[in-house]
């Protein structure tokens, strides 16, 4: 069988992920298309670095990312840190001929992506794979509703109202965290979160064309957290630490114009209590509606406009087996996967890339396109205007 040595750089929530995805992969994906070995994990701070390496199980740890793109036993690059510093590791991963897996949003500015897109174009005619990590687009009932639309079971897509709601810091003693500094994160929730919906709306229908948005900032300062992993808002600190001004936003709404004529809503805070990851997804087409909540990610609710008056109404399709990937449905449908899983996924559909020598989805181009409606979102929410995403 063959494998693949693995570097890892962050070791903090997505490094877990990312470990756990590996690892778990060929548990789930047998044959797999290679095992990826858990060979070096790298974080900033030398303690999180070395406690990496014991709890997820690598043979090494350093805590200067260099030491991994230039070691020629890796092969494939994982790139779970901030995002200021994603497009650095990948372009250097990918000249020195590694295949990167990069968490999203795929760079902090707009300079950064597009040099990345670049990169990995340039990289892909020497058979070097780059994959932007959205795994939300590989739910197996987001991939049973492309199979709907595509099969064209609901018609022309008319509409398109995606939500991405979180609470974790409506609390204003939730710690300032790298997520909430412009310098490091680039945007709050529009990279953070609604980055993610944009991905799943352009991968269900179709490219964006142009954006009309507010963005808002009602929490503007913040206790600071120096360094380290982001706590998610599990640790509030007291009246007494250091506090500093928040750049970024933390709600977005826009209305959208899909290239289809399509048309639609996103909405994302991270303020919203009783909301954790509530990512819904609905689409009404000229014969019939699709609807999707990550809260039950195993559920697909459809409507048929063909079912007969009395009988017409959403039901809800449980994915299991007879789904897209189910390898990892655990044979019953309700028997039900998480988020381990699909970081199981993704880690297979970027393995098998790599094994394969094909570009994956999301590619860095994808990703770069994300980055551009977020572009649009800034400007239109600057000027109170409709902005046409730049192609
Ligand atoms: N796909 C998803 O669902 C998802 C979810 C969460 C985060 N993310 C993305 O993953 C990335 C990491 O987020 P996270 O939540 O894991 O952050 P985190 O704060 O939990 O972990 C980041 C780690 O990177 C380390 N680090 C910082 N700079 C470094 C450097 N130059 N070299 C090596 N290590 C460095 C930090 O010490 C920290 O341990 C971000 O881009 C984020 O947007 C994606």
């Amino acid at each position: 069988m063959k494998k693949l040595n693995v570097g890892l750089v962050g070791a903090g929530f997505m490094g877990k992920a990312h470990s756990i995805g590996y690892s778990d992969m060929p548990k789930y994906f047998w044959p797999a298309p290679a095992v990826p070995v858990l060979k070096t994990i790298c974080d900033i701070v030398p303690e999180i670095a070395a406690d990496a390496k014991e709890r997820f199980g690598f043979e090494k740890c350093c805590t200067d990312w260099r030491d991994i793109v230039n070691d020629p036993e890796i092969d494939v690059v994982s790139i779970c840190t901030p995002n200021n510093v994603h497009a650095e590791i990948a372009i250097a991963a990918l000249n020195a001929g590694k295949h990167v897996l990069c968490e999203k949003p795929i760079a902090s500015t707009l300079e950064d992506a597009k040099a990345m897109a670049e990169a990995a174009k340039e990289a892909a005619q020497k058979g070097i794979i780059a994959m932007n990590a959205y795994q939300y687009r590989r739910v197996p009932a987001i991939d049973l509703a492309k199979k709907f639309i595509d099969e064209g079971s609901i018609g022309k897509i008319l509409n398109v109202r995606c939500t991405y709601l979180q609470s974790w810091s409506a609390d204003p003693a939730s710690p300032l965290s790298w997520r909430f500094q412009k310098d490091i994160a680039g945007a709050g929730t529009l990279g953070d979160i609604a980055s993610h919906v944009i991905d799943i709306a352009q991968y269900l229908a179709g490219d964006i064309e142009a954006v009309t948005g507010m963005m808002q900032t009602y929490i503007t300062e913040r206790p600071v957290q120096e360094g380290g992993t982001d706590l998610l808002g599990t640790v509030k600190l007291g009246a007494d630490a250091k506090r500093k001004a928040v750049d970024v936003d933390d709600e977005d709404s826009f209305l959208v114009k899909f290239k289809s004529g399509a048309v639609g809503s996103i909405e994302a805070t991270r303020n919203a209590w009783g909301r954790n990851n509530f990512i819904t997804v609905e689409l009404h087409g000229t014969l019939g509606s699709l609807y999707f909540n990550y809260e039950r990610l195993n559920e697909l609710q459809v409507c048929l406009a063909g079912d007969p008056d009395d009988r017409r109404g959403f039901k809800t399709i449980y994915t299991g087996p007879a789904h897209f990937h189910g390898e990892v449905t655990w044979n019953i449908p309700g028997m039900n996967i998480g988020y381990g899983e699909l970081k199981s996924i993704e880690s297979y559909e970027f393995i098998k890339a790599v094994v394969e020598g094909r570009q994956p989805s999301t590619s860095f181009a994808e990703g770069y396109r994300v980055e551009r409606v977020c572009d649009a979102v800034k400007r239109s929410a600057e000027t109170g205007r409709w902005v046409t995403v730049n192609d």
